[in-house]
């Protein structure tokens, strides 16, 4: 009978465990103690699963641990730990790595072990097998094998959840391969896609994202030009999406755990093998860069309307790296603050989907409560983020807040002539 352990109980991992819980015995393990109380209390703090679905989990059977002797009799172990980058932008392997000498302390015989962490090719072989072989002291692809199937769910969204979402599949023999393929079929309603590699699966996730940040990119080095030229890109951009074959992407922040960090383990792996990755690594410093670009801009336009730049009272609206979703990690709104603060501006932040009371692991400045609740008014608001909360608001909500001659920065295209639009 199959026991699925499903390592590192995140955006990724929780909703998986959630899916192969109606079908399976399940126990999800994290070393973050913290999450897994609040889980075994029924709490999703990433919001991605609601209370009903908790429920739903937990009558399933599930565990939530911190345990590893808990997930010691599982044969199936599926890894959806964290790929982050360091602060040079290089790979950061340690979850990776980690959890693969967790796992290896309680591999068997003929157990499969497979990666779901979005990485470089190359990473599940060369790096996570030989860490399971040392800690296991068992022989790969003898004793016990290896799969990778990339996760593609996009946080937040409620129509394109993980069941729902053709996934892709592969492992370390042909038959393990087709036993993988079988395990994710049983419960992805949209169908599966088998590989003819792992490396091949792993390429196949990381330019997904490498694709669409390059593609962003180039509508966001677009907007930079036209600005310059005075011309609204996104009336550029509406009248070119006539054509069938325009890709309509529009200009905005690139930040999360995905598109902003994924491109960084392919240039990484690229330049290791003596290629420069020039077009992925130049869309990255463009997308890179939108947020002081925005900031700039808010303070031209504050210039024009006779604002006071030092000390003007400025309101940002989101901080999330998206919207309708709590996920801070990454988030790009950061560099607009923190480029304001450089001209000595005040700036105040008001996020409906951030708890003011959280750890401020991503983000150091606070939040404060509903300003539409209050009568401070603020001599530039920036719209940075698309929640829903600020799309049904309309542009007089925003000019009660503001003093007179309202400079409204518009960065996702929600208010009816913004000052500035991006
Ligand atoms: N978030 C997304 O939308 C998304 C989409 C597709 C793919 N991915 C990829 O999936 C992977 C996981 O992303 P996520 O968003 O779920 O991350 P996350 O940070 O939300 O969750 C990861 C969890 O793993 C736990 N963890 C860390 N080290 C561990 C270890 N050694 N043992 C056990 N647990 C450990 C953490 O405590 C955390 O709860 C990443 O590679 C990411 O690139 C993410």
């Amino acid at each position: 009978m199959k026991k699925i352990a499903i390592i590192g109980l995140g955006y990724v991992g929780l909703p998986l465990a959630h899916a192969f819980s109606a079908r399976y015995s399940v126990v999800g393990f994290d070393i973050n103690e913290a999450r897994v109380k609040e889980l075994n209390e029924g709490y999703d703090r990433t919001l991605e699963l609601d209370e009903h679905q908790m429920e739903e989990a937990l009558e399933n059977d599930m565990k939530f641990t911190a345990n590893l002797d808990d997930i010691a009799d599982c044969n199936i172990y599926i890894v959806t730990v964290p790929t982050p980058i360091d602060k040079d932008n290089r790979p950061d392997l340690t979850p990776l790595v980690q959890s693969s000498q967790s796992i290896g302390k309680v591999l068997k015989k003929g157990d499969v072990v497979i990666y779901e962490s979005t990485v470089y090719p190359g990473v599940t072989e060369e790096v996570c097998v030989p860490e399971l072989e040392k800690t296991s002291g068992l022989k790969f692809n003898k004793d016990f094998f290896v799969g990778y199937s990339p996760e593609r769910i996009n946080p937040g969204d409620k129509e394109h959840t993980v069941t729902k979402i053709l996934k892709v599949t592969s492992g370390s023999t042909p038959e393990i391969a087709k036993k993988v393929d079988t395990l994710y079929k049983s419960v992805i309603v949209a169908g599966t896609f088998l590989a003819s590699s792992i490396k091949v699966a792993e390429a196949s996730k990381v330019i997904e994202n490498t694709q669409r940040d390059v593609n962003i990119a180039l509508i966001n080095e677009l907007a930079l030009i036209f600005d310059t030229m005075g011309i609204d890109t996104n009336e550029v951009i509406d009248a070119a999406a006539t054509k069938w074959n325009f890709i309509k992407l529009t200009p905005g922040l690139v930040g999360g755990h995905c598109i902003g960090v994924d491109p960084y383990y392919l240039t990484y792996k690229a330049e290791e093998l003596g290629y420069k990755p020039n077009l992925i690594l130049g869309a990255r410093q463009i997308n890179n860069g939108m947020g002081k670009y925005i900031a700039e801009q808010t303070i031209k336009e504050m210039i024009k309307h006779d604002k006071k730049v030092k000390n003007a009272n400025i309101l940002v609206l989101g901080v999330t790296f998206k919207e309708d979703c709590p996920d801070m990690r990454n988030t790009k709104v950061v560099d607009i603050i923190e480029e304001l603060k450089s001209y000595e501006c005040q700036v105040d932040v008001y996020d409906p989907w951030v708890d003011p009371n959280e750890p401020k692991q991503h983000y150091t400045h606070g939040i404060i409560a509903n300003p539409f609740e209050s009568e401070k008014k603020y001599d530039a608001i920036i719209l940075a983020v698309a929640h829903q909360q600020f799309k049904v608001l309309a542009r007089s909500a925003y000019e009660k807040l503001s003093t007179s001659e309202a400079v409204l920065i518009d960065v996702k295209g929600i208010i009816e002539n913004p000052t500035w639009r991006l």
